[in-house]
């Protein structure tokens, strides 16, 4: 395959930026999409010329590291996969991709593609554990919990904490994010005693970072590569509204 590439290119935080057109030439369909950018960087290493800056770690869809927006839409265009899941298969021959990096005031820009993700380890860190000791690990059946709470409980651990929700959002909201790892917690026995204090905290911190609300665009959804629902943003808004109401730390 061969693809005309525009690529966001900025030198830092206070470089204006500009879409850039390389030219991406022998292609495998079976690359991934990162793996066809590390094709194109040999190349402008080869030249002499600055590779392009992007994020990745585990390249197997886990750990939220990979954070494109390609052709206008963050993770690309395959519903439920991570840029690092996205293969060049899904374009065809000829054509131009468009790739730019996760926008949002509270992901500041650091590199090209790279942005500083750094607000989201701030929300976690605000809230998003469970500080008790919990010993050696218990009986299995010690702690019943229905099949029905435990699949909506793993559903929600699914986020792996990319921001596409954000990015895909028009208010720029980390609704879903926070959301799915408020509501992992708050459905297990495990979560009860910091339940309040957490959805208090970790939807405080989202708003001191400069996020934004959310307004039922269900565009975080469509975005997310682990299909997390916006059902989860329901009940964090319950969650937070008992928590006003009936702290219990
Ligand atoms: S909710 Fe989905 S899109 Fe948002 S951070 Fe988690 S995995 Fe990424
Ligand atoms: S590089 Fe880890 S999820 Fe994409």
């Amino acid at each position: 395959m061969k693809l005309t590439l525009k690529v966001w290119r900025q030198k830092g935080h206070n470089d204006k930026g500009s879409l850039v057109e390389y030219q991406a030439k022998d292609v495998s369909p079976d690359m991934s999409f990162l793996e066809m950018l590390d094709v194109v960087n040999e190349g402008l290493i080869k030249k002499g010329e600055d590779a392009i800056a992007f994020d990745s770690d585990c390249r197997e869809g886990i750990c939220g590291m990979c954070s494109l927006v390609i052709n206008g839409k963050p993770h690309g265009p395959e519903l439920g996969t991570a840029t690092c899941q996205l293969h060049m298969r899904t374009f065809s021959d000829g054509d131009t991709i468009v790739v730019e990096p996760f926008r949002a005031r509270a992901f500041p820009p650091v590199k090209d593609l790279a942005v500083d993700r750094s607000s989201f380890d701030r929300i976690m860190q605000a809230g998003g554990y469970v500080s008790v000791n919990t010993g050696n690990a218990p009986e299995a059946n010690a702690n019943l919990i229905s099949h029905h709470t435990a699949e909506k409980a793993m559903d929600a651990a699914a986020c792996i904490g990319c921001g596409a929700c954000v990015a895909a959002c028009p208010n720029a909201s980390a609704m879903l994010f926070v959301a799915a790892k408020v509501s992992q917690y708050a459905l297990l026995p495990q979560g009860q005693p910091e339940r309040a204090k957490r959805a208090m905290a970790m939807r405080e911190a989202m708003d001191d970072e400069g996020f934004g609300n959310c307004s039922n665009e269900y565009a975080c959804e469509a975005a997310c590569p682990k299909d997390i629902k916006v059902e989860n943003i329901a009940r964090l808004n319950r969650e937070h509204l008992r928590a006003m109401i009936c702290s219990d730390e």
